[in-house]
């Protein structure tokens, strides 16, 4: 997996993904908690159980065989992004370590909307030294990658629907527990 992308279209349930597009854009903003693998089945909050539920679909029922050895949990983040929003460059890591500690591997999912946006593409600098790969943004679609590798999100330069924000699952996978600074669900 080392400084390599993996991306796959028409992965997860649809039903799966609306459900979670639904809740994550009424609740809005970007909310984050680690998750151990035996809370992953389910959830209070309406919201995590959705999404939940779509982690669960890409990483055990669809994209299992390119799941990491040893999983502790994941790091599961929403995203929302209307028109000028972006995402600056970082690498997935502990925050709460003062060395750079990276997750096993990283993993985002595309939740809506369907159609066409304008920017809002991942670049990803897989050498290190702004090498970037560009990857579009397209709804169901997952891109795993080495979490090593920084990472950052264009600006949405145009939305077909100004109520339709892109959407974004990140849930990168962990060896070991992760406490985050501040957890908001
Ligand atoms: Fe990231």
């Amino acid at each position: 997996m080392k400084n390599s992308v993996l991306v796959f279209d028409d992965v997860c349930e649809t039903a799966l993904i609306k459900r979670a597009y639904d809740q994550i854009v009424k609740r809005g903003g970007a909310s984050y908690k680690f998750t151990t693998l035996s809370e992953l089945w389910s959830d209070e909050d309406q919201t995590l159980q959705a999404v939940k539920k779509v982690v669960h679909d890409v990483w055990y029922n669809k994209l299992y065989k390119h799941r990491p050895e040893n999983i502790f949990g994941y790091e599961i983040w929403h995203n929302v992004m209307y028109e000028g929003g972006n995402l600056d460059l970082h690498t997935d890591c502990d925050e709460s370590s003062e060395k750079m500690v990276c997750p096993s591997m990283s993993c985002v999912i595309y939740c809506g909307p369907d159609d066409r946006i304008g920017g809002g593409q991942l670049l990803i600098d897989t050498t290190g030294q702004n090498d970037f790969e560009v990857i579009n943004y397209r709804y169901n679609r997952v891109v795993l990658f080495d979490s090593s590798m920084p990472h950052q999100v264009n600006t949405v330069s145009y939305l077909p629907n100004s109520d339709q924000p892109r959407v974004a699952i990140s849930c990168p996978a962990w060896d070991h527990e992760i406490k985050p600074k501040v957890e908001r669900y």
